[in-house]
């Protein structure tokens, strides 16, 4: 009997070359075609007999998906560094692999909007946009708009995987900065390369200029940044959070911003996501801060990047496919 032909489901329309790939390698492929989440109950319809599914950040991959999908799924390549849409004890309990896609130019990309975050924040950048936009510049003033030096600061990484270190290099080669850094495991790279310093995170918070996230999200992780930790950062520091946005507590930081706390934030992912603020009972908004830039979790938003996300999701698939070892597993 004819082997059946693999099918693939892919969650949103990407890079075109992923899918180019896995038409290649022979597998049926079906995307869904608009450019928004898929809606739960279609997902549970559409993943239906898969051998492998191709899902976003945006999409929970959880016991009733993969009891939708059924016994012939084989593996679930994400379309992201971070996993936590996915319950992946629910996957190894049916052989099922998980992958994710950490490439260099994901890690690049993120690295280089931290940067982007922390640069904007120091230099008041979006508010000196908005000034120069609002037709208000009237004539140059050594006190307009005055904002802090990169140069000479301390970096504070917490979560010193490879992103963390994409933005150690940039901070200490880049930019003169000193870093210190705090994570589970020690990494010895980072401090030959850039005489970084590993710090308890409370040491850490009590020392850095800036402080920049870099942990998946985890029940470990879940609000890692809360009313304790902002009560050791300096009044003058700045957080930068482009990691998941539940690692911090967003009450905890509109009243670590109302009170002065910190100086400033900048932020790229939201702890209820895609919403900026989860409720407005006390009348606080990320948005109504000067301090605060936001973006909506495009850290990794390079066409670079992208392109790479999808073809690394799509050799997973081909990989795993073929019975060899996923290249970028999820363990
Ligand atoms: C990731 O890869 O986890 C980013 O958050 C989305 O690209």
């Amino acid at each position: 009997m004819a082997k059946a032909t693999p099918t693939v489901y892919v969650t949103r329309r990407f890079a075109d070359s992923g899918i180019k790939a896995l038409k290649s390698a022979g597998y049926k492929v079906d995307v869904y075609s608009e450019d928004k989440p898929i809606p739960r109950k279609e997902l549970l319809k559409n993943v239906k007999g898969r051998t492998a599914l191709l899902p976003l950040l945006t999409d929970r991959i959880d016991d009733k998906v993969l009891d939708a999908a059924g016994k012939g799924l084989k593996v679930v390549a994400n379309y992201a560094v971070g996993f936590d849409n996915i319950d992946v004890e629910a996957a190894k309990k049916r052989g099922i692999t998980v992958t994710n896609t950490p490439h260099d130019k994901v890690n690049e990309a993120v690295a280089e909007h931290t940067f982007a975050l922390m640069i904007s924040l120091a230099r008041r950048i979006a508010e000196a946009d908005a000034y120069a936009k609002a037709g208000k510049y009237g004539h140059w003033s050594p006190t307009l708009l005055t904002g802090t030096d990169l140069y000479g600061k301390t970096l504070g990484i917490i979560g010193a995987g490879r992103i963390g270190a994409a933005v150690a290099r940039r901070a200490v080669m880049g930019f003169g900065m000193k870093l210190v850094y705090s994570d589970m495991r020690p990494n010895k790279d980072l401090e030959k390369a850039y005489d970084a310093k590993r710090l308890t995170m409370e040491k850490l918070l009590e020392t850095a200029d800036f402080v920049s996230l870099h942990v998946p999200l985890l029940p470990s992780t879940r609000h890692l940044i809360s009313t304790a930790e902002f009560a050791l950062m300096k009044k003058t520091a700045f957080l930068v959070n482009t990691a998941r946005g539940p690692v911090v507590d967003e009450k905890a930081l509109l009243r670590a911003l109302k009170t002065k706390r910190i100086a400033g934030a900048g932020i790229d992912v939201f702890e209820c996501e895609p919403a900026i603020d989860c409720d407005l009972t006390d009348n606080l908004e990320l948005k109504s801060f000067p301090n605060v830039i936001l973006t909506p979790h495009i850290a990794s938003a390079t066409i670079e990047a992208r392109e790479a996300m999808s073809m690394v999701a799509a050799e997973n698939i081909i990989a795993v496919l073929s019975g060899k070892p996923p290249i970028t597993p999820v363990k």
